[in-house]
């Protein structure tokens, strides 16, 4: 395994393993690996020649006050999670690697960056798509790897992808949990053990919802209802939204049907949990 830290090396790299005529499974991480990234590094693992794993807090996806400086960063533990995975090369640049002085140009991919999670994390998504477009001009995968985790990103990934057409395609994995149904997340750290126990309270809830749509609920004003009520019995948990869109253009859904996704973000004490689950009617 070798690990890159400069963007015109890493490009090299690939481009020479490309010349052979072997496929690059790419899987874009900030670090702090845990078996939610594993999951995406073995399917890439499966699927490709090559495996290339970055590993970068984005500064441009943290607005002011956000939790950029204090994000947790085990750097030894990542690099031998990745060994132990058959990973073929880290690229883990420095900020002023890919953001170097007099930087300008971001990408935004309109609209869908203003909902969900856009709406309280005003900028979040334009530092995503901003560096996802930056990471594939360098690594220049055959499959980009993301989780189902992150709806939102993977559906706004999606987008640029296609919009920019850049020759890459898309697999989205489930979502790993631990048994207790939280979804693991880099930032569950942040949470102490009470938190932890109330952090349950977003899959619960989510659960509950699906009963519901399975024993024949479609109305989504009063699904959100019944997920706020039972989210509002934790004291430590204050909503920040109830989602029940479209899953592919995460359009709001006054009926549920089709492919449905329930998104939700809770604010546990101090720590921001999203989760969801996507339902096919
Ligand atoms: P990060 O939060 O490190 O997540 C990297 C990838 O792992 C994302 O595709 C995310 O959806 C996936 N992931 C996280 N938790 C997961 C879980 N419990 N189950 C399955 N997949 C999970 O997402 C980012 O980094 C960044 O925004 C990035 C795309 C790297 C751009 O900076």
């Amino acid at each position: 395994m070798k690990i890159i830290t400069r963007p015109a090396a890493m490009f090299k790299a690939v481009m020479a393993v490309k010349a052979k005529g072997k496929s690059v499974g790419f899987v874009p991480t900030m670090g702090a690996l845990h078996e939610g990234h594993l999951s995406l590094i073995r399917r890439a693992r499966k699927d490709n020649d090559i495996v290339v794993v970055s590993i970068f807090v984005n500064p441009a996806q943290f607005a002011p006050g956000e939790d950029l400086k204090k994000y947790p960063r085990p750097v030894s533990q990542d690099i031998a999670l990745c060994r132990k995975a058959g990973v073929d090369f880290i690229f883990s640049p420095s900020p002023k690697d890919i953001y170097p002085e007099g930087f300008k140009t971001y990408v935004s991919v309109d609209g869908l960056d203003r909902v969900l999670c856009g709406k309280s994390r005003p900028g979040h998504f334009r530092g995503v798509a901003t560096v996802v477009a930056k990471l594939l001009n360098i690594v220049w995968p055959d499959v980009i790897y993301l989780g189902q985790k992150d709806a939102q990103q993977a559906v706004i990934i999606k987008r640029m992808v296609e919009d920019l057409n850049f020759p890459a395609s898309i697999r989205i994995m489930p979502t790993v949990r631990e048994k207790s149904g939280l979804a693991l997340s880099s930032r569950n750290v942040y949470l102490n053990i009470k938190e932890k126990e109330d952090a349950l309270v977003l899959s619960k809830s989510l659960n509950l919802a699906s009963l519901l749509i399975k024993g024949g609920l479609r109305d989504a004003g009063r699904l959100t209802k019944r997920i706020r009520e039972l989210i509002s019995k934790k004291k430590s948990a204050k909503v920040d939204y109830i989602a029940i869109v479209n899953a592919d253009d995460l359009e709001p859904l006054n009926k549920i049907k089709g492919s449905c996704l329930i998104a939700l973000a809770v604010r546990i004490g101090k720590t921001r949990l999203i989760d969801n689950v996507l339902v096919k009617i």
